[in-house]
């Protein structure tokens, strides 16, 4: 037997780029795969590192008996053609630190990982994790020079995560029927919204009262914090790779969603000239748009106090890296 009409389409699939092997990225490939999302390119400067990773990863697709494909590589040249650069080296934080403790040492490492990376993907879009992300997003957007709708940072869909979480444990409810949303920084000026929170399309005003909405708050506001105390070693990997993933997933499947992002603003909130934190919709092309929501003096002073903060770190950055 034998194919009668062999008709080799254009190979279509699409690679993404994982740029560095900790535990953020190693499991965002993972998941990948598991998803059968995209090939993926991991990429670490450790030797070794990836390669090792990449052939335990593909033994497991041997399991899933998935047919997207990993290669592990400390050569940027290997990523090339990338759909997606996912940038996550970098220093994680201690239990004390702040995510803003690793604004020089991160701002050089990502700095350096978007030149080479955009050096071979031209093309690419670009989702920043490694922290200050919103820092390190803008970075990424000034060192590589692309429209801003190529570059965005994972934060928000991690913070609304959370809080749909530590609301859904609270009232013993399903993740599936609460809908969050957090603007602003990644950091302790994070600006969740309990107006536009909402469970089964009630808002969580309605259903709990001011304190304990205060309380899930603020756990959110200390999500990433928690996690580093409890384990000492570093910080939260499996929430921001699964967060990450939904966005890679937006954009390979070009799926308009709505989806909470550190995007550029050029006027939206009233701000400019800065990534934060705002309602975006992801498709094939990065970030299609920016959603306004309606926000009251005070919840729009706190995300202005929120973008201070960050500028205040870009400036830094900017000056260390001679920018
Ligand atoms: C977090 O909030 C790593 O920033 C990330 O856990």
């Amino acid at each position: 037997m034998e194919f009668s009409q062999a008709v080799f389409l254009p190979c279509q699939s699409s690679q993404v780029t994982v740029v560095g092997a900790g535990n953020v990225g190693r499991t965002l490939a993972q998941r990948l795969l598991e998803k059968n999302l995209a090939d993926v390119v991991l990429l670490d400067i450790v030797p070794g590192l990836p390669q090792g990773i990449a052939l335990d990863l593909t033994s497991a697709q041997g399991v899933e008996e998935g047919d997207s494909r990993i290669l592990g590589t400390n050569d940027y040249e290997d990523t090339a053609g990338s759909s997606i650069v996912v940038i996550t080296a970098g220093l994680a934080r201690k239990p004390g630190m702040t995510r803003e403790d690793l604004l020089l040492t991160n701002a050089q490492i990502v700095a350096d990982a978007a030149r080479n990376a955009l050096r071979y993907s031209p093309e690419a879009l670009f989702i920043v994790i490694t922290n200050p992300l919103d820092v390190m997003t803008y970075l990424t957007w000034q060192v590589t020079g692309l429209p801003p709708q190529r570059v965005m940072g994972m934060a928000g869909v991690l913070d609304s995560s959370r809080l749909k979480t530590f609301i859904a444990l609270h009232l013993g409810a399903s993740p599936a029927d609460i809908s969050t949303l957090v603007l602003g920084g990644h950091g302790d000026l994070m600006l969740p919204l309990p107006r536009y929170c909402t469970v089964g399309g009630v808002p969580i005003t309605e259903l709990l009262p001011p304190e304990v909405i205060e309380r899930l708050v603020e756990r959110t506001r200390n999500g990433g914090a928690e996690v580093v105390k409890l384990l000492q070693t570093g910080g939260a990997y499996y929430a921001p790779a699964a967060s990450a993933c939904v966005m890679v997933e937006a954009i390979l499947r070009d799926q308009s969603r709505l989806l909470p992002a550190a995007a550029y603003l050029q006027g939206e909130y009233g701000l400019e000239d800065l990534f934060l934190g705002v309602p975006c919709r992801l498709g094939c092309r990065g970030v299609a748009d920016i959603l306004e929501v309606n926000l009251s003096e005070g919840e729009l002073g706190a995300l202005h106090q929120s973008a201070q903060s960050v500028r205040q770190n870009i400036g830094l950055a900017q000056r260390h890296l001679r920018l």
